[in-house]
């Protein structure tokens, strides 16, 4: 059953200064009213800005941690979308205490302010890397997890976003909330964090835009399917629009399988770089320490949300990152890096 285009709603957004929670102020603020709670830990002002003067667009700043600014955002809210986090792997390893409480507690907090007001969804923003190191690709929404142990810091981000998955269908189970969950693959597209904390992608482009090598860490052959951000958003909002999503995981990505070296090649390519510039190979423990895992493949097996949502990528690799590049260049000079 479809719930229909999303319209005339409340809806709270966690996260909606971020690169995702963005995006999705900007489908969703013609016809519904907006609320985003933000700590801009790694969010941007800048990016929900041309709404702050809307009359159905509010900005609250503070944290998902603050129970009493959490059940303010929610008041009279319809639907919340859940996206806030502590995000990027260089944090998993470097402040696993901010990840650990903000992705627990935190989203405990979002969830009873849901429950309090008896929301009609709740959809929480979870991630491929719940299944860990599984290389049984591809990875559908049942796949096992696994993981490596607990004094690798690394893998305390899956375990904080499975336990959201648990809290909410354990929520949906005793306590009747309507929740769905979404597994993002590899989000990448304009306005996400280019920070040594931040992703891959923005990291590569950054580099290159000052002419550096992009550090491509191990032997680069480890794969990832990399999402652009319309797919992304698009997979979340067909979530949001359909009944039958309740209750219900889904894996949202694109199954173009890449290596990390390719990924670096097709950048420098695109960046008109190749012949001036060649990747850097470097040793993880530069990066993240001695003990470190990382995950070998990724791919989504994306059938599930094909047949029900009718969810289908439509960015390839290339046209996404020709995009992602344009939009780098000309925020980053304007910048001036
Ligand atoms: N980008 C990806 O590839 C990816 C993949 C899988 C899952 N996800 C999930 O999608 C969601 C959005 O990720 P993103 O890539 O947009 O990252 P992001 O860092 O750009 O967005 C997260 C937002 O949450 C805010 N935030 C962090 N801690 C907060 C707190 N305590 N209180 C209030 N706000 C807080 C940040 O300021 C930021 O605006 C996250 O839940 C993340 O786990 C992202």
């Amino acid at each position: 059953m479809v719930r229909g285009v999303i319209s005339g709603k409340r809806i709270l957004i966690t996260g909606g200064a971020g690169f995702i929670g963005s995006h999705l102020v900007d489908s969703l603020i013609n016809g519904n009213e907006i609320v985003v709670l933000d700590d801009l830990s790694s969010g941007n002002i800048h990016y929900v800005s041309e709404h702050l003067k809307k009359k159905n667009f509010r900005f609250i700043k503070g944290s998902i941690l603050d129970k009493k600014m959490v059940e303010k955002a929610a008041k009279n809210a319809n639907i919340i979308i859940h996206e806030a986090a502590v995000v990027g792997v260089k944090k998993y390893v470097d402040n696993p205490l901010g990840v650990i409480l903000t992705n627990t507690f935190g989203t405990h907090n979002v969830v009873e302010a849901a429950l309090k007001n008896h929301v009609e969804l709740f959809l929480l923003a979870s991630t491929s890397e719940v299944y860990g190191k599984n290389i049984n690709v591809p990875l559908s929404e049942n796949a096992d997890r696994v993981l490596g142990p607990t004094n690798i810091f690394r893998w305390c981000y899956s375990t904080t976003k499975a336990l959201d998955e648990h809290m909410l269908l354990a929520y949906n189970y005793q306590k009747g909330l309507p929740v769905t969950i979404v597994r993002y693959f590899n989000a990448y597209g304009p306005r996400q964090e280019s920070s040594d904390y931040g992703a891959v992608i923005p990291i590569f482009i950054k580099r290159i835009l000052s002419n550096s090598p992009p550090l491509v860490h191990g032997d680069g052959k480890q794969t990832r399917s990399f999402t652009y951000i319309t797919d992304i958003i698009n997979g979340t909002l067909l979530t949001l629009e359909n009944e039958k999503s309740v209750g219900e995981i889904f894996n949202i990505g694109n199954d173009e399988e890449v290596t990390i070296n390719q990924l670096a090649d097709t950048i420098l390519e695109l960046m008109d770089s190749s012949k001036k510039i060649k990747a850097k190979h470097v040793p993880y423990s530069e990066f993240y320490g001695e003990s470190y895992e990382d995950i070998l493949r990724r791919v989504p097996d994306i059938t599930k949300a094909k047949k029900i949502l009718g969810y289908k990528p439509k960015v390839t690799l290339r046209e996404g990152l020709k995009k992602t590049i344009d939009w780098y260049k000309s925020t980053l000079h304007a910048q001036n890096m």
